[in-house]
């Protein structure tokens, strides 16, 4: 028997049993009369006493044992003199009788402990010893649960789990493909799919009503904390429903992972259209855990002399309340910061609502007292408060104080970790109008309906069509998206014409959806959700990777395995590729 228990199993009640346990050596302790070995495996660590006087031989052996060495124990469950009452076993141990080495260990990279002395590239490159570590180790348990949570209510209200296809057709739309090269068929490739979109709305079209799949799905696209190379997507599709019972249907999917993950029994959603999130956060994903909603100043603060406010398109600004105290240096800091390129503010105004009621701004020789009071009833301020303001072209203005936002939001400590507000972003625009392309492009993708109201505005002004589009942020991360689709063959070749696809392209790409949609497409919609955002959202770390057992680097690469490589030329011939000397490697 190679254990009769796992390591974090043990109580005081299993006190004089007999046990095996086995496991990995985490530390040793040599203290002359005894010897204390924590052994470790997935479940948690015991300890192992070897006594110099009543078993020497035994004592001797136990102290060549090397960290991480592989180890099989038997001996009596006893009462600890010395309690630990952080570690669950910490009140008993087992008074070893006889031990084997399974196997041996070099000496690990890095401690696999809770905080390691290894940086993430070394860890990286030892995953299988990081994931020896318990906080990589309950990230993956965590994921595990919400897999199993998830397949469990989907199923318990007629969703099936259905596979698709890995190897699929590249389509110009979206990322960039991942490619596959044929061999059967040379000069030709797969793609791998950015996501089964397709796919999913072909089973609605074959009558599967409610679809899900966990699913990976592979975009070659700038990576960060929160994107990967390649992901998984809860992906799901319905059929006969409205906006509305996807959005129900969903909440009670995310009220039930708050429930089961989180322990938390009642939370909402609330709604808002893109256009009220972009007016008033300055971001498609808000975090709405706090207020701090923009103030549109145009009319209080314009025409007044200040050039640089009677210029802009917009002027508005957010109240920080109780900054007012902000130093000279704290608010030259602050202005900096918003000066940064990847914020792009060409300057910021601040006006402080002392405590006796008087301002101070930085635009002093502008607007007199009484002018800088109608700017804080605006803004609904009160003294003590301080007023950030930004002015410029709308769109940028709104980006860059939608960051500023975000960073006072941090500083005030308002972006509470424990705390979650959902949020579903709805009425996307259609399109979007790419200058370089001279076209426009999907916002969301090509099968998106639009609004019914805005069907008409397709042939006479696209880029103001609104989609029936709608995307979950929780905390300011874009959870997941989705829409009710187009099921209509008119329709769908509509858009094709709008996104400035010729007939026969739009045949040549999609020709199978619109060959499906003649035979009987039902009304239809769906959703994908990022399913290792939502494990880092409530995890609580940033980065995705830290819930992917195998992740990739920012550069793409996977160091562990060594991947992307080059691969043989013989390999390559018979592919029917060649390798371009400049990037041989
Ligand atoms: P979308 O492109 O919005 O929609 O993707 C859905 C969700 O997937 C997550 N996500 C990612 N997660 C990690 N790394 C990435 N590179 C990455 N890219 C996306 C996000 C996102 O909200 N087929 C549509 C869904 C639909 O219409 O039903 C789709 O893929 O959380």
């Amino acid at each position: 028997m190679m254990r009769s228990h796992n390591c974090g199993e043990l109580r005081l009640t299993d006190t004089t049993k007999i046990v095996t346990l086995s496991g990995w050596v985490q530390r040793s302790r040599d203290l002359g009369g005894m010897t204390f070995v924590d052994l470790r495996d997935r479940y948690g660590i015991t300890q192992l006493a070897f006594n110099m006087e009543t078993n020497k031989d035994l004592c001797m052996q136990a102290r060549e044992l090397g960290r991480e060495f592989v180890i099989s124990a038997k001996g009596e469950v006893v009462e600890r003199s010395s309690k630990n009452k952080k570690n669950p076993t910490g009140e008993i141990e087992i008074v070893v009788q006889e031990f084997s080495i399974l196997n041996v260990s070099k000496t690990p990279p890095f401690t696999i402990e809770d905080d390691t002395d290894g940086g993430d590239d070394l860890r990286m490159k030892y995953r299988y010893l990081d994931i020896r570590r318990n906080p990589v180790r309950q990230n993956l348990v965590l994921r595990h649960k919400m897999a199993i949570e998830i397949r469990n209510y989907l199923n318990n209200i007629e969703f099936i789990e259905v596979e698709t296809p890995v190897l699929i057709k590249s389509t110009p739309e979206g990322a960039r493909d991942f490619l596959v090269p044929s061999r059967m068929n040379a000069g030709q490739f797969y793609a791998l799919p950015q996501s089964p979109q397709t796919f999913k709305q072909l089973l609605m079209v074959a009558g599967m009503d409610r679809y899900f799949q966990i699913v990976k799905c592979f975009r070659d696209e700038d990576l960060r904390a929160d994107r990967q190379p390649e992901f998984t997507q809860i992906d799901c599709e319905m059929s006969f429903v409205t906006r509305d019972d996807i959005l129900e249907t969903f909440e009670g999917l995310a009220k039930h992972l708050f429930k089961v993950m989180k322990g938390i029994e009642s939370i909402t959603f609330d709604r808002m259209s893109y256009a009220d999130a972009m007016k008033y956060y300055g971001s498609d994903k808000p975090d709405t855990r706090f207020e701090m909603r923009f103030t549109e100043l145009n009319e209080q603060a314009q025409n007044k002399g200040f050039k640089v406010f009677d210029d802009a398109e917009l002027v508005a600004g957010i109240n920080a309340t109780g900054c007012a105290e902000y130093t000279r240096k704290q608010l030259d800091e602050l202005t900096e910061w918003v000066k940064r390129p990847q914020i792009g503010a060409k300057g910021l105004v601040y006006v402080k609502y002392n405590a006796d009621g008087s301002f101070k701004s930085s635009v002093d020789k502008f607007f007199n007292q009484e002018q800088l009071k109608d700017w804080a009833i605006a803004m609904n301020a009160q003294p003590g408060d301080l007023l950030l303001i930004i002015s410029g072209n709308t769109d940028p203005t709104r980006k860059a104080l939608g960051e500023l936002r975000l960073e006072m939001g941090k500083r005030l400590g308002l972006r509470k970790p424990d705390q979650f507000s959902c949020l579903w972003v709805v009425d996307f625009p259609l399109l979007e109008w790419d200058e370089e392309a001279q076209r426009y492009f999907a916002m969301h993708h090509p099968f998106t309906s639009p609004l019914p109201d805005d069907i008409e505005m397709l042939s006479t002004d696209p880029g103001k069509v609104r989609a029936n589009a709608y995307d979950l942020v929780i905390n300011g991360v874009e959870i997941g998206g989705g829409s009710i689709r187009i099921f209509d063959k008119d329709l769908q070749a509509k858009m094709f014409e709008v996104l400035g696809f010729s007939a026969e392209e739009a045949k040549a790409q999609f020709g199978f959806l619109m060959d499906a949609f003649q035979y009987g497409a039902p009304p239809h919609g769906g959703v994908a959700f990022g399913f290792d955002r939502w494990c880092s959202l409530f995890g609580g770390s940033e980065s995705i990777r830290d819930y992917i057992a195998f992740p990739k680097n920012n550069s793409g690469r996977d160091v562990m395995i060594d991947s992307p490589s080059p691969v043989d030329i013989k390999q390559l011939d018979e592919l029917g590729l060649k390798l371009n000397p400049a990037t041989k490697s």
